[in-house]
Order: C-alpha cells, then sequence, then structure tokens
C-alpha cells in the first residue's frame, strides 16, 4: 500500500469506527472485535492473568476495555507504555420511564449526560442505541441495540414565537426542553411498549425477556469527510472515539517492544470517571499490578519507568473565535497532534513528558503543536491526571478539533494519521 492509500484507508476506517460507535458498550464491542481478529485473547476479572502470555484483553462492565501485549521484558525490568482514552460521549439519556406525554404527542423523558451543548440538538433525526438487560433462562445477560435510523426529533420553536433567539442565544431548560418528540399519541405506557417492543425485535429476542435497559440518543446521520479537499471529518462523538480509534489500531498495529503495551479505555468520562467503570476506578491499577507479576515490590518497580499517554481531544482555534485561545499556544486543525499543558495539574503533563512526545512526533516528521487554557478561563479536565495519580508519568495530548461536545463536531482527516503513527511508535517502545 502507498503512504496515500495507507492514509485513505485510516480515515475511512476511522470514519467507519466512528458509526460503529454508537454507545460506549458499542465502542467496547468494536474494539473487541478487531482484537479478536488479531488475536488477542479474550479474559475476564476473574481469571487469573499473571501467568498469560502474549496479548489479551478484559473488559468491565460492558463500556471499559484493557488490552495489553507483554514485552520482550518483564514490567519491572521495563514496565508499561499506556495508552488511555474515553469510550463516552456527552449526549441524551433516556430515562428508566422512558415516556412521557404532552399535548397529544408521546415523547422521549431524558436527562442530559455530560457537558452537551444543549442547543445543538434540535432539529435533527435521532436515533437510539445501547444495550438491554435481558433474562434468558434465569440469566441475567446484556444485549446491544441500536435502532439504526432516525427515531425522533426536538423541534426547535419557530423564530416568530422567540424574537430574541438571535440575540441572546438559544437557551434550553434541561428539564423543560430537551424531551424529543417520538409519537403521535396520549397513552405513555401504550408508547413505552411499543418501543420496548421494536428494541426487543431489533436485537431478536422477546419483549418479555428485557429487564432494564442503559440506552443513548445519538444523531442518525453517518460521519462525513468535509471541505474543499475532503481535509475535515464531520461527526459525533469525535471526543473521544477519535483517540480511542488512534489507540486501538497503534495497538493493533504496533511491534512487539521491550515494554508491555497497554491500551485503557474507559467510560464516564464526561461526568468526572468517579465509578466502576471510569478512569478513576481501581480498573487500570488492579490489572497493573497482575501483569506485574507478584514479587515483591513488582508493581512500583514496573511503575517507576512506566509512562502513560492520556488522550482526549483538544481545542483547535476556531477562525471566527480567535481571541478564545490564549495567543501564542494556538492549535490548528490538520496541524498535529496537541499537547495539553496545565500547571495546575487539570493536565498531567510536564516538561519532561512533553519532551518524550515531541521527540516520537520529530521522530516521525510529525507536527506537533501545544495548548494551555486562557488563564481567566476554567480549563478543561480528563482521565490524564487521574491516572498519573497511581504513579505514571503521564503526557496529556489529543488531536485539534472543532465545537467540542456538540451533538457533531469537526476535527482534520491528517490529524488522525499522525496520531495513530505517534502512538504506534510510543507502544512500539520508541
Ligand atoms: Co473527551
Amino acid at each position: 500500500m502507498t503512504a496515500t492509500a495507507a492514509s485513505q484507508e485510516l480515515v475511512s476506517d476511522l470514519i467507519s469506527f466512528l458509526n460503529c460507535g454508537k454507545s460506549p458498550f458499542h465502542v467496547v464491542a468494536e474494539t473487541r472485535r478487531r482484537l479478536l481478529e488479531k488475536g488477542f485473547q479474550e479474559l475476564s476479572e476473574s481469571d487469573c492473568l499473571q501467568q498469560v502470555e502474549g496479548s489479551a484483553f478484559v473488559i468491565r462492565g460492558g463500556a471499559a476495555i484493557i488490552a495489553w501485549r507483554r514485552g520482550r521484558k518483564t514490567p519491572c525490568e521495563a514496565g508499561f507504555r499506556i495508552v488511555g482514552a474515553h469510550t463516552d460521549q456527552p449526549c441524551l439519556r433516556p430515562k428508566p420511564g422512558l415516556v412521557k406525554n404532552a399535548q397529544g404527542l408521546n415523547l422521549l423523558d431524558v436527562e442530559p449526560y455530560g457537558g452537551m451543548i444543549l442547543a445543538t440538538w434540535p432539529d435533527r433525526p435521532l436515533s437510539l442505541a445501547g444495550r438491554l438487560i435481558v433474562e434468558v433462562e434465569g440469566q441475567v445477560q446484556t444485549r446491544l441495540v441500536s435502532l439504526d435510523g432516525p427515531l425522533c426529533c426536538l423541534p426547535n420553536v419557530a423564530i416568530h414565537l422567540n424574537r430574541s433567539v438571535n440575540d441572546e442565544g438559544l437557551k434550553l431548560n434541561k428539564h423543560k426542553q430537551m424531551s424529543p418528540v417520538l409519537s403521535m399519541g396520549s397513552s405513555a405506557d401504550e408508547a413505552r411498549e411499543a418501543l420496548l417492543e421494536s428494541l426487543a425485535q431489533r436485537a431478536q429476542i422477546p419483549r418479555s425477556q428485557i429487564l432494564d435497559h442503559d440506552l443513548f440518543l445519538l444523531e442518525a446521520e453517518d460521519a462525513t469527510l468535509w471541505g474543499m479537499n475532503q481535509e475535515f471529518i464531520s461527526s459525533g462523538k469525535l471526543d473521544d472515539l477519535a483517540m480511542c480509534h488512534a489507540g486501538l489500531r497503534a495497538m493493533l498495529e504496533s511491534e512487539r517492544g521491550d515494554q508491555t503495551a497497554v491500551l485503557a479505555l474507559f467510560d464516564h468520562e464526561e461526568c468526572g470517571s468517579n465509578s466502576y467503570r471510569g478512569a478513576g476506578s481501581d480498573f487500570l491499577p488492579s490489572l497493573l499490578a497482575r501483569l506485574a507479576g507478584s514479587e515483591p515490590e513488582a508493581l512500583p518497580r514496573a511503575l517507576s519507568h512506566s509512562m502513560q499517554i492520556s488522550a482526549d481531544m483538544a481545542h483547535a482555534v476556531h477562525p471566527l473565535y480567535a481571541d478564545l485561545h490564549d495567543g501564542t499556544h494556538v492549535p490548528s486543525v490538520n496541524g498535529g497532534p496537541v499537547i495539553k499543558v496545565n500547571h495546575n495539574q487539570r493536565y498531567a503533563t510536564d516538561g519532561l513528558t512533553a519532551a518524550v512526545f515531541r521527540n516520537l512526533c520529530k521522530l516521525l516528521q510529525v507536527p506537533c503543536q501545544q495548548f494551555v487554557s486562557r488563564p481567566d478561563m476554567p480549563c478543561g479536565s480528563t482521565i490524564g491526571s487521574l491516572t498519573a495519580a497511581y504513579g505514571i508519568a503521564t503526557v496529556d495530548v489529543g488531536n485539534p478539533m472543532w465545537a467540542m461536545h456538540s451533538v457533531r463536531e469537526s476535527a482534520g482527516a491528517q490529524d488522525a494519521i499522525s496520531m495513530t503513527s505517534v502512538m504506534k511508535a510510543f507502544l512500539s517502545g520508541f
């Protein structure tokens, strides 16, 4: 494959990954599928992991996954090389009761999840995906489900009824003004049953088996390239599926180095990471402890020469809002991976880890940029500082993008190629 063909393949593979990743559960299912295809062994956290050689992975709670490949040396001798990212995205999530009524219409009853830009959700067909909790022969199991098409829509009000909308912006109340229209009708019970019936059909199970659900609304439109030269990507969930994809491709394509290579994709970053399967949980530290081995001091010795790339998307300068950046650290879309620095440790980067990452970029002839939030504006946070606190030197990076947390975000195609190659070199032990 020529370099150009390889680049095109990577970008179209990212687009299909974005389209597959309809919910955190779907992201993990697609990651699992690709790992199995490449010979990674699927294990459970209840298995004994210390004796396992080669490449393997474990899934926690269906929406977080850690994959690893043993290095030529033990973790004690050479440490871990870790790439971390997150599987979740801000979105509307149906409440347990699913449906409510108003004005002779059935509405989906929803709760906003994470820091959504609420005003980007109206006037576009929305779809529904996630997992169903089912009972099969007395056992509680889960089934992925996706309705794969437009199900509901949140209509705006006309400008004639909201004359100030362009001066004051579209302000939406999370409780009163975010429930999408689902169907004609005035029986919430009937509409709920009909919806559960169609979810059951999609999952190919009888309705009677459904016990509960973990569902997510998403834009029904697929991801696409745009621009005169198709140099931009438009999609929901670029934050952070673009980094999950780069990390996964790097894990699948990197060479075995001295270090144990680890890919860790967590859920619940968008609500603070403190959960069973978030980066604040014991998922990563307990797994690293088990991989490090049972000799006394194995884990701290391994961690002392480990390094982590915490990968979460970054804010590119917007041509119409350039003054929202600090004026000196101004990343551009398609300008290469961004190192994120915050001296107050909202990002875990320091001069040393930044230099290691920058050197990798230089080795691969990939441009590299830096981002520092304006000191008079609150800085975002990510999984980096949480996992760094276990004792792992960390660099926070991400690809530059526009419209983070909009229902549809934009990023650069070239950056996807650059970041994947840097992560590949990192996991290969360069
Ligand atoms: Co993110």
